[in-house]
């Protein structure tokens, strides 16, 4: 593991002593930052902002320009790896990702496979090389990629969706088609995420956004065993990069990730009840979480009084401060600082 001057962030995934409480936050470079709405002008337009080596390095570090944190994350989106298989891809202003599709077994075999994914992540590895030597060993670098579920869900929606239908139609009308995709998806994750870490990235989580709109009997063959595989294999590669998930929304189903040795770190939605995450999930495995995002657009009392709560809860170490989901753009950034120095209370 590399030697940094701030490694709270790692200690607290050892469970290793640590002077406070580690913080960074999910979509920490975003739109509730007015030189991150600049700079994403500048680039033209988000997938331009993603595949600019020098513009995503200056994104991924104009948080920690601002606010005392622990992590840095790679600037980058989970849809990169569809478009890297060959599926067109484009963010329209306020409305979100769209996507081309894929409808059947052809479709599913025409995908790339193997070296033909980097032509076009090859940028992205070119700015994690930059960000790596811009940090300067100062803070922890997370890497990043999206969970085969949750991916498999926007090749097969085209976009953002509120219950999947198209997607669970798919899996249970089309299982092995289904079956070929999240294959698919798996051995390019692991192809993309084995290269941000030789170019620098330090720790590794899986996104498993929709995770929570799978039926409860369904998440471990869908959200579980997908991201194990990708694990496991990321740890074959290189066995000292913890791995954070984030199966959001599953519920009680939380507690059987914490039974898997492959899993450094379980990310937590807001959700959770903190008492109930405390026993059944911290116990086990550290966790990072899980502030309510929307907590940053009123802040005050009520914030600061979550904040604390949360602290309290997870205060026998082993714990990462995060959002439960990512920062809204309506986010105030005043109150983004008064939660960084409610921590370092
Ligand atoms: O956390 C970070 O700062 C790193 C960057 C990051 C982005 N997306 C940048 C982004 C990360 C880790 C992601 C992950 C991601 N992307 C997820 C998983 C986490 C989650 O939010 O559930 C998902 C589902 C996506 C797909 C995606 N990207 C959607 C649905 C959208 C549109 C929603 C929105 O907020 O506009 C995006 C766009 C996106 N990805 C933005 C950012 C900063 C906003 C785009 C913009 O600048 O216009």
């Amino acid at each position: 593991m590399v030697s940094l001057k701030n490694d709270r962030f790692l200690r607290a995934l050892l469970r290793k002593p640590v002077d406070r409480t580690p913080i960074w936050m999910m979509r920490q470079a975003g739109r509730y930052l007015p030189e991150y709405k600049k700079t994403r002008q500048l680039a033209g337009s988000f997938l331009d902002l993603c595949f600019n080596p020098k513009l995503a390095a200056e994104v991924t570090l104009q948080p920690l320009k601002r606010f005392d944190l622990d992590g840095a994350i790679l600037f980058a989106d989970i849809l990169l790896i569809p478009n890297s298989l060959g599926l067109k891809l484009e963010f329209k202003e306020g409305e979100g990702p769209l996507l081309e599709t894929v409808e059947n077994h052809s479709d599913v075999q025409k995908l790339y496979e193997g070296d033909k994914i980097h032509r076009v992540l090859n940028p992205v590895y070119e700015a994690v090389s930059l960000i790596k030597s811009k940090l300067n060993n100062d803070i922890t670098f997370i890497g990043f990629a999206g969970s085969p579920w949750t991916v498999a869900t926007y090749m097969i929606e085209g976009k953002g969706s509120k219950d999947h239908q198209k997607t669970k139609a798919f899996m249970m009308n089309k299982p092995q088609t289904f079956d070929l995709l999240i294959t698919k998806i798996i051995e390019s994750t692991v192809e993309y995420l084995s290269k941000q870490i030789e170019s620098g990235i330090e720790v590794v989580k899986l996104f498993d956004s929709w995770a929570g709109s799978l039926p409860g009997s369904l998440v471990k063959k869908y959200s579980f065993d997908p991201m194990k595989s990708i694990a496991k294999k990321i740890k074959q590669r290189h066995p000292s990069i913890p791995v954070i998930v984030f199966p959001k929304g599953v519920g009680a189903n939380y507690i059987e990730f914490t039974k898997e040795e492959c899993f450094n770190c379980l990310a937590l939605d807001s959700n959770l009840p903190l008492e109930w995450a405390k026993e059944n999930i911290q116990k086990h495995l550290p966790v990072q979480g899980n502030l309510d995002p929307s907590f940053l657009i009123s802040g005050g009392d009520m914030m600061v009084e979550e904040i604390l709560s949360i602290k309290k809860a997870f205060s026998r170490g082993g714990h990462i401060f995060n959002l439960g989901h990512g920062i809204t753009p309506n986010a105030e950034i005043k109150n983004v600082e008064l939660l960084v120095e409610t921590l370092k209370k």
